[in-house]
Order: structure tokens, then sequence, then C-alpha cells
């Protein structure tokens, strides 16, 4: 039986722009500007289906409010992998967890990621002054216009770093007005970098050897420091990566006889002040972090006991498999004068795709996260969206029968009265309408104030902003 939730892993090729669509209820008056998503736009090319849902080829959508109405727009990244993989039917570029076939006279004479990798930013986007850029997991990343949603190229950068792969979750320090993120740099030394960005230019801040990286999506930052969680789903050979047939993530693997760990950088001095092991586990998602106190950083963390949850995203497995696992909302406590970090769990519901009041919040002391999680005992995909007060430990619900929520994203209102004084806006699947809404939460209350009707649906995405655009 087809599952009900099978066409947000369904391509949408129609690209659409209209100026209003219908709205349910209402949303705040204050509410202006333009929400900007990404995620998979197209599942196969050809005949051939892409296997993993990392590897979608990327769509951006815009839902632009503007006095009283909501405009709606999608469009595919003009990606290497978009072009010729559509030109040619198969899949010509490396990917998360696809690989085109070399012939062993291509591999002899490669180096490094000999695979071209594709520029195929489905992961993420930021703005960097006035560049609105597309991220995936390889350094690359594409420009493009928040009006027009227009592919304008590949950001390139003017200085001498390099790397293989990065996140597409880098962090913004709004004081210095410069974005962070973290690289890995595969070679005869393995190495994690971390690096301050602008639109224009990267600078280092620290570089920290390690013999088996780790795959990581994204890391967490405080005023102070940067948290690298490096997970016990490490790389088993440099050599297979380079030569092998298997896609990159598949030359990670899962061992948890060893630890996870740990690292902690001066975030101004680039100095690694804390190694600090844990029992094995495994993360997307940090949700934030923050000093507790002089000797003890509060790290919050969506947690798996192991990294099954990578194969459970093929989307083959998504259609017909086990359902897939969902985030366990972890409070790791982290001594950074010795000893192990250890965790509470902050709620019964699973969470993934954690937001927080960033702007307000990150990096420091803060009470309230939101984020996608499957019901308790149900057997499904993401189908509600979770509000949790880490402070008294409490947990509010949105549900509503064959809707499948994506990351909520918070928009905090204008002289902002609390933390949670805003909104979430929510792309939500409704499988039984066929199409998708935007849904727009009271933040405080969590109920429903609107809903925005799109004519068509829209894939199940990963990442977006608003901006005041
Ligand atoms: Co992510």
């Amino acid at each position: 039986m087809t599952r009900a939730y099978a066409q947000g892993f369904a391509s949408q090729p129609n690209e659409i722009n209209m100026d209003e669509l219908p709205i349910i209820g209402q949303f705040p008056a204050w509410l202006n500007g333009s929400l900007i998503r990404n995620g998979p736009g197209q599942f196969e090319v050809g005949r051939t289906p892409i296997p993993h849902w990392f590897d979608g080829l990327a769509q951006l959508h815009r839902f632009t409010f503007a006095d009283g109405r909501v405009g709606y727009g999608n469009r595919f990244i003009q990606s290497n992998a978009y072009f010729k993989d559509n030109q040619t039917g198969k899949i010509n570029y490396r990917g998360f967890a696809v690989d085109p076939c070399r012939t062993m006279f291509q591999k002899a004479f490669a180096t490094f990621f000999p695979a071209e990798p594709a520029n195929n930013t489905v992961v993420n986007i930021t703005r960097l002054e006035d560049e609105f850029i597309a991220m995936t997991e390889f350094p690359l990343t594409v420009r493009f216009d928040p009006q027009t949603l227009e592919t304008l190229g590949i950001l390139d950068y003017d200085d001498k770093l390099s790397a293989q792969t990065a996140t597409a979750h880098p962090h913004y320090d709004f004081e210095r007005r410069i974005g962070l993120n973290y690289m890995l740099r595969i070679g005869r030394k393995n190495e994690y970098q971390l690096y301050t960005l602008t639109s224009k230019k990267r600078t280092k801040i620290a570089t920290i050897p390690v013999k088996a990286p780790s795959y990581i999506h994204s890391f967490g930052m405080t005023t102070r420091y940067l948290i690298i969680a490096d997970y016990s789903f490490r790389l088993k050979s440099m050599l297979a990566l380079a030569f092998g047939d298997k896609p990159f993530i598949q030359n990670f693997e899962w061992d948890d006889t060893q630890d996870s760990r740990f690292l902690v950088v001066d975030r101004h001095t680039g100095a690694l002040v804390a190694e600090i092991p844990t029992d094995a586990f495994f993360a997307f998602h940090h949700i934030n972090a923050y000093q507790a106190d002089d000797d003890t950083l509060i790290v919050d963390i969506s947690a798996y006991d192991d990294a099954q949850l990578i194969d459970q995203l093929y989307i083959n497995a998504l259609l017909h498999d086990d359902y897939p696992q969902v985030g366990q909302f972890r409070r790791y406590t982290l001594p950074l004068r010795g000893g192990r970090a250890m965790y509470a769990v902050l709620s019964d519901e699973s969470i993934e795709l954690p937001r927080i009041n960033y702007t307000a919040n990150n990096g420091r002391d803060y009470q309230f996260a939101y984020g996608a999680s499957i019901q308790k005992g149900s057997q499904d995909f993401l189908n509600q969206i979770i509000k949790v007060d880490v402070k008294n430990r409490q947990t509010w619900i949105w549900r509503e029968s064959g809707c499948y929520p994506s990351e909520p994203v918070f928009v905090p209102a204008p002289n902002a009265q609390s933390e949670d004084d805003g909104v979430l806006l929510v792309v939500v699947l409704d499988s039984q309408n066929t199409n998708s809404f935007l849904l727009i939460l009271d933040a405080h209350t969590m109920t429903e104030l609107g809903r925005v009707i799109v004519p068509q649906h829209i894939p199940f995405g990963f990442h977006g902003s608003f901006f005041e655009i």
C-alpha cells in the first residue's frame, strides 16, 4: 500500500510564480517579508531514480508576505547536476549518497574526490550581506536572487582554504556580522577546520587534526566557544573514499566501541580548550548551546543512539521499509575541566529539524525550542510540530490528521515581549487534499492563526529562513 506521505517524495516539475494565494484565517499585520526554503524538487533523472532524500535536485520556494497578501514561487537551482543529469538521464556528479560510475582509468589518475561534486545545493540557504546563497555539504555555494529565485552562479571565494566537505548550517555572529562554519579537509592529514565567512572571504579560526573524521552536519556555538560533536560514525578509509566505488556517505562506519566526544574551541583564539568524551551517539542537528558557568557548557542536540537514520532516509526505505527514527531531545552537560559529558532527555516527544529564536537566543541561555516530530506510537513520517520549554520541561504539540509538517521557522514579533512572542511558519503536506499549505502558528500558544493554500504539493524539504525582504 502506498504510504499517505509518499507525495512528499514525489517530484514537483511545475515552477510557478503567483502574487496571491488563498488564505484561511489570518496572519499578523507585522508579518512582512519572505520565507525562503530549500529542498529536493526532483527525485529521478530520466528513468534513473535518485536514491537518497539528500540528493534530490534542489528547488527553492518563496512565500512573500506583503500588505495582507501572500505570494508564492518555486524554482529549481540551475546546478551542474540539474542540467547534465536531466540531459543524460543518469547521475554525473558526486553527491551525498550517489556517485557516478567511473572507469578504472579515471580512478587511477584521480586525486581526492575525483568525481566532480554536484553543486546541487539542496540543504539550506543563508544571507551574507547582500548575497543570498544556497548550500549543501560540499563547500560550493550557489548565489540566487531572493525575489525571482533565479540562480546567479557559484560564489567564488578569494582565499586559499580548501576542503572536501562543509556544513550547510553556518552560525551567524550578529555583532561582528560574520558567518562561522566548519569544513573537513581530507588528505595525508585529516583536519577539522573552523572559519569565519562573509560573502567575499573565508578566514580560518582553528585547525584540529583528526585521525578518523566523523560525518558532521552541524555544530554548536556559544558566545565564547564553537562546539563540534565528534560522533562515533567515522571515515573508514581515505583511500576507499578517493578510489573506491562507494558514494560519499557509505565510506563512514558506525563504531560504538569508540566514544563520541565534544571538541570545544575558543571562537576568538582558535584554541582547542577541551576534548570531552561521551557515550557513542550520532546527530544531524544541534539545537542550541550556552555556557552555564565557568566550568560547564550546555549543548542541546537532536540525538540518536546510532547512525541507522542515514540508511532509513533512502527514498525506497522511506516508502517501503521501517519508519525512520526521530531524534531524542538531549541536553549534554560538558565539564570543561575534565570528566565525561552526560545527558538528560528534555522531552518525551521526538524532535528533528529543530529551531529556536535564533536572533535573540542562539549561544545563550534560552527557554524554547521548536521542531518536527513523529507522534508517539504512530507508524508514520514527521506528523507533528512540537514546542519544548527546556526550563520547565513541558511540551506542546500541533498535529492534524493526514498532515506532514516540515521544519518550523520562528519569526519574532517586532518589539517582542518574550522569547516566544512571534509566529512559526511551517510548510505542511496535506495528504488528503494532495497539496501543501503554509501553516502560521502562534509560537506562544501553538495554535493556528491561519494557513496559505498552495495549488500544488511541495516535496519534503530541509531548511529555510525568513528575511525582511
Ligand atoms: Co540540516
